[in-house]
């Protein structure tokens, strides 16, 4: 009887979490949903619904916006198998970044282990379970943008830039800390990662190349995507921080007036432009993927992305452009003057580290 009572175990517990392997005739489906290719230009009216991800990008369409149905592209499939692979078996993308068959297959394990309920098996960030009901909605790999970068404005995110956010998560938002995993494991999810986002940046452009009755050629395509990860990953490292002392000193209050002072400016695209009275009043806008952002708030003590000064001097110095939020640099902003801006909006959410006159200007009702 030991025999049986094994083989109905084996039996009973077939795909229910100890084997995390996709099966080997899973394929990646076909893009079904629209292409946001136009945003509205004004202001969105307020944060996205749960559950409504797909009816609210093609309600874009009545505000000014463009959205449209995936076309068929002769060739387009086929070349996604060949080039691409199945979730079981992915096929090598680029040595270089560690984009091997082994390290893919190990990579996507992984993905369907931790990460597949939100982000789904393409990385449409539409995940059959929690991803339904989250917002901010979890992300949309397949456009091939990233908020949390610390490569250059409007590059792809380098591999740490990936595994940070995996460690420390997204405060503020469902995407959890992995700081359990191991470094190594890490590792592996953030290639699978760059491998979905290739996959479905590749396929949004092919069909968006139709749609705008361009000419496609989907290897050439693949080779440009890769090149860009290539070179996020070869991007110089940030400036070094400069020190402007302790709250409370001179150098340090210095900083955050001048801040303050950039921060407050009248000017097209100010920060205040978006950040309304310091974030407590945000002007929701759209972004790449036809949903909505919300301006963070500078009167809470919380960065999705981190709130290190070498974080939030990446998020000011290149902006985040899926969001729409700009870059701040030469020649009309110095590398001083991102500091300075950090300096005061990671002090911001603390009276005690203002001088009294930028606190009386950001609490002006103690
Ligand atoms: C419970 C849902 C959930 C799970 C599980 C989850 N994520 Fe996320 N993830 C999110 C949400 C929500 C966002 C979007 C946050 C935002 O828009 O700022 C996100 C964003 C991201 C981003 C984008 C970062 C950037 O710079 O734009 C990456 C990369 C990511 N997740 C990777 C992963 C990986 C890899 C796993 C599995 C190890 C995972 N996530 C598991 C919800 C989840
Ligand atoms: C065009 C609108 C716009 C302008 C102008 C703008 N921002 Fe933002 N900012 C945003 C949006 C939208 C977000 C939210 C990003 C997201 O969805 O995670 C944001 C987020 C941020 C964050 C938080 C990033 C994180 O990790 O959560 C910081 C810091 C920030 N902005 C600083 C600034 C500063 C400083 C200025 C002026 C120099 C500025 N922003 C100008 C739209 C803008």
């Amino acid at each position: 009887m030991p025999t049986l009572g094994a083989a109905l175990l084996f039996a009973g517990c077939g795909g229910c979490g100890s084997n995390p392997e996709h099966p080997p005739n899973l394929t990646f489906p076909a893009r079904a949903d629209r292409l946001a290719l136009k945003l509205p230009d004004k202001p969105a009216p307020g944060p996205n619904t749960a559950g409504k991800r797909d009816e609210e990008i093609a309600a874009l369409d009545a505000l000014g916006g463009l959205t449209v149905a995936p076309p068929a592209v002769e060739g387009l499939d086929a070349f996604l198998k060949s080039a691409f692979g199945t979730p079981a078996a992915p096929e090598e993308l680029a040595p270089a970044l560690k984009l091997t068959k082994a390290h893919l297959a190990e990579g996507s394990k992984l993905y369907k282990r931790h990460c597949l309920d939100c982000h789904n098996l393409t990385g449409d960030g539409r995940g059959l379970k929690s991803g339904q009901f989250i917002v901010p909605f979890p992300r949309d790999y397949r456009q091939g943008a990233f908020k949390f970068v610390t490569s250059g404005e409007g590059l792809k995110p380098r591999r740490a830039d990936l595994i940070r956010t995996l460690h420390d998560g997204l405060k503020g938002t469902a995407m959890p800390a992995f700081a359990l995993l191991q470094e190594g494991e890490r590792d592996l999810l953030a290639g699978y990662v760059v491998y979905l986002s290739v996959r479905g940046q590749v396929e949004f452009e092919s069909m968006r190349a139709q749609i705008e009755g361009r000419p496609n050629d989907p290897a050439a395509r693949k080779a440009a995507i890769v090149a860009e990860w290539e070179k996020a990953e070869a991007a110089p490292p940030l400036p070094a921080e400069p020190n402007d002392g302790e709250p409370g000193t001179p150098a340090f209050e210095a900083a955050v007036r001048r801040g303050h002072a950039l921060f407050t400016a009248k000017a097209d695209n100010s920060c205040v432009s978006c950040h309304g009275d310091y974030g407590r009043k945000p002007v929701y806008r759209y972004d790449v993927w036809g949903t909505v952002a919300k301006p963070a708030n500078f009167v809470e003590p919380q960065f999705r992305g981190g709130t290190r000064p070498e974080d939030v001097f990446a998020r000011i110095r290149f902006g985040i452009p899926a969001v729409g939020m700009p870059a701040h640099g030469p020649p009309k902003y110095t590398d001083r003057d991102a500091w300075d801006l950090v300096r005061f909006v990671t002090a911001a959410p603390y009276p005690a580290k203002l001088p009294p006159d930028v606190r009386a200007a950001v609490y002006p009702n103690p």
